[in-house]
């Protein structure tokens, strides 16, 4: 029986990979879609196949991208849980969604450098993959129209993005994720250049805490295999370097997010 809509009309099913459409949407951003969660304080995070570079200039449809994101950022959102970083992460829905906490978004971007690539190596004029003599936390403010310009810590606390306490907060929040991340990648011979993310605000009653947020996955991190230098990240689409699926699955199969076959297995033959 096709299930049925409003008045015994057969509802149309949805198109196969298309998210959801009775609930509401909160947002929707270049990569992902917010729609109200289930609860007061929830959102359900949609990871669409979208890639944007340079300020959404270039843009591309790549099948699979998002499924890929979701299953890597729940991931990395686990592990941070795991070792008590707090986050928005609460459980993976489907293959291309997952339950959040919903926070009020800090509107930087905090990044954080171990060795120079792309903007600081622009700035500084540093080889690309020359290390950095420390990890370095930097800001940019989250406006498309205005290209995400770099900010201070001195902008941020006169525009009251946050405090000088809560920028405490957020360095030593980027660094604890930092050093997480990088002792991951390490370990499956990928070596951590760079990455951002996003911090949120939630409330307990009158106390208010800092909490990661957005995503972690490779469109968000620049990621270079150790031995050869390839790049499984972003930069793969930004520079048209070859397919950026493989490149996220191949982060994915080395982190064992995805079986090490993706085809079917093959029966077990039986010996004698
Ligand atoms: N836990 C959360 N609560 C509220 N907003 C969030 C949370 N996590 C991420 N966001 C916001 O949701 C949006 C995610 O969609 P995305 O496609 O990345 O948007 P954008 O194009 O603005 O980067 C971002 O604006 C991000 O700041
Ligand atoms: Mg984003």
């Amino acid at each position: 029986m096709p299930p049925r809509g409003f008045g015994g009309v057969p509802a149309r099913p949805p198109e196969p990979g298309a998210p959801m459409s009775r609930r509401k949407k909160v947002y929707e951003g270049k990569a992902k879609i917010l729609y109200e969660g289930p609860e007061p304080g929830t959102f359900i995070q949609y990871f669409k196949d979208d890639a944007t570079a340079f300020n959404a200039q270039k843009k591309a449809t790549i099948e699979g991208k998002g499924v890929l994101n979701n299953r890597l950022s729940e991931f990395f959102m686990t592990g941070l849980t795991a070792i008590g970083v707090p986050n928005h992460f609460i459980r993976r829905v489907n293959m291309r969604e997952q339950l959040i906490r919903q926070v009020e978004i800090i509107p930087l971007e905090v990044i954080v450098r171990n060795f120079a690539a792309g903007s600081i190596s622009k700035r500084l004029g540093l080889e690309e993959g020359s290390a950095l003599p420390r990890p370095i936390v930097e800001y940019s403010l989250k406006n498309d129209a205005l290209g995400d310009p770099m900010v201070s810590e001195e902008y941020i606390m006169a525009f009251n993005w946050a405090s000088q306490q809560d920028l405490d907060d957020i360095v030593s929040l980027a660094l604890r994720v930092n050093d997480f991340l990088a002792g991951v990648f390490y370990g499956v011979g990928i070596k951590l250049v760079d990455f951002k993310i996003e911090i949120g605000r939630i409330w307990d009653g009158d106390f208010m805490r800092l909490i990661v947020a957005d995503e972690i996955s490779p469109d968000s991190c620049r990621l270079w295999d150790i031995k050869t230098g390839q790049k499984l990240d972003k930069d793969v689409f930004r520079r048209d370097l070859g397919s950026l699926t493989d490149a996220y699955s191949e982060v994915a199969r080395r982190l064992g997010v995805l079986p090490t076959q993706s085809t079917p297995m093959t029966k077990p033959t039986l010996i004698n």
